[in-house]
């Protein structure tokens, strides 16, 4: 049995909390900690069957019993608490991004360097049942070579601007879980991007100094081209798909829906609407990396998503970002690490 503490009791600490509570069988929830700790987190929290709800995570830092913890407060914390976690020997589960800035990526390297720590990053898509099939298709040789990888990732709604405003824009917030699944599916690294971007959903995203709508593109070690084009709002949901083209066949996904049901009448044939947002698409794989963490502790194997893995889609939305600023292709060895 591996005893966790969650830090940050918002929407991805409750989300983590509930699945490890109904899913993760052989780990618990001890201790949780957020700084607007109230009544209502409290008794959420004694419902959720864990022992402590606290203000200050510095005590789950400090409890021996705690094995590892979630890092699932806002990004600007992320780093710092990674560092201070590694060096009180916890096993750490931190939420992506894992900062903005190349130099605080780089002090939690050098946190783990020489400990016996998994430490494991929230790209939680490559949990996905979907994506995960893709995946396995590739690896048995579907496809053959690699030649075109496509993703679409459009959101239903756009982020408020305050949000915007210090989400590190959407290339470091949104975009980071597509640079990761282009990683994933190709298992190799850009190598150059050049992005085209705009703002056509939103002119205060604009104003916060964002872009809303962008086609990225990118070479690949592996020799394929990558595209990702994203979205702040598609009109019918959430629109998550892939598709992998090589010189033996091609391997794609749908989106998930409610059901599957179609009508068809005079006026023609409809079906279901995509899942609406990430909480609904995405549940089952916030549950299957907390359970593949937490089997990592237990049975000392490598993670499934490194600190590595938490780096390299940063720079990816560096390139991206210094892309969008230069008007030109952004070779990756251009942003210094
Ligand atoms: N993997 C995913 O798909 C996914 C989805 C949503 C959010 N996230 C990431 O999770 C993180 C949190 O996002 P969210 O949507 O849950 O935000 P949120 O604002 O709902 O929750 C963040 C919580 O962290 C708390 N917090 C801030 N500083 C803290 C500290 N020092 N100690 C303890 N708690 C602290 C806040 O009080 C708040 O309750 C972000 O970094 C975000 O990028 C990932």
């Amino acid at each position: 049995m591996v005893t966790l503490g969650i830090i940050g009791a918002g929407r991805i600490g409750k989300v983590h909390t509930e699945s490890i509570s109904n899913y993760v069988k052989n780990a618990r929830v001890k201790t949780i900690a957020d700084p607007f700790m109230n009544d209502d987190l409290k008794s959420w929290a004694k419902a959720m069957g864990v022992e402590n709800a606290v203000t200050d995570y510095k005590e789950i830092l400090a409890d021996d019993e705690i094995d590892a913890v979630l890092i699932c407060s806002s990004t600007d914390t992320h780093s710092v608490i990674s560092v201070e976690a590694i060096e009180a020997g916890k096993h750490v589960f931190c939420e992506k991004p894992i900062d903005h800035d190349i130099t605080k990526i780089k002090q939690v390297i050098k946190a783990l360097e020489g400990k016996n720590l998994k430490y494991q990053v929230g790209f939680n898509r490559r949990f996905d049942h979907n994506f995960k099939a893709v995946k396995q298709a590739i690896d048995a040789g579907a496809v053959g070579e690699q030649h075109i990888v496509k993703i679409t990732s459009r959101d239903p709604e756009p982020p408020s601007p305050e949000y915007v405003a210090v989400s590190g824009g959407m290339f470091l917030d949104m975009t980071i879980h597509d640079f990761d699944m282009v990683r994933f599916l190709t298992d190799s690294d850009a190598t150059e991007i050049y992005v085209q971007s705009a703002v056509l959903v939103d002119p205060a995203i604009g104003k916060a100094g964002d872009v809303d709508t962008a086609v990225i593109t990118m070479k690949m070690e592996n020799g394929a081209i990558a595209v990702i084009d994203n979205s702040r709002k598609a009109v019918y949901g959430y629109d998550q798909r892939a598709e992998v083209f090589g010189s033996k066949g091609m391997v794609a996904t749908s989106n998930d829906t409610a059901s599957t049901a179609v009508i068809s009448n005079e006026s023609g044939i409809t079906g279901e609407k995509p899942l609406y947002f990430f909480l609904e698409r995405y549940m089952q794989s916030f549950a299957t990396e907390i359970k593949e963490f937490v089997d990592a502790i237990e049975n000392d194997t490598e993670v499934p998503v490194g600190v590595m893995d938490g780096l390299k889609p940063v720079l990816m939305g560096m390139a991206a970002k210094k892309s969008v600023e230069e008007g030109r292709v952004v070779k990756l060895s251009e942003i210094e690490f």
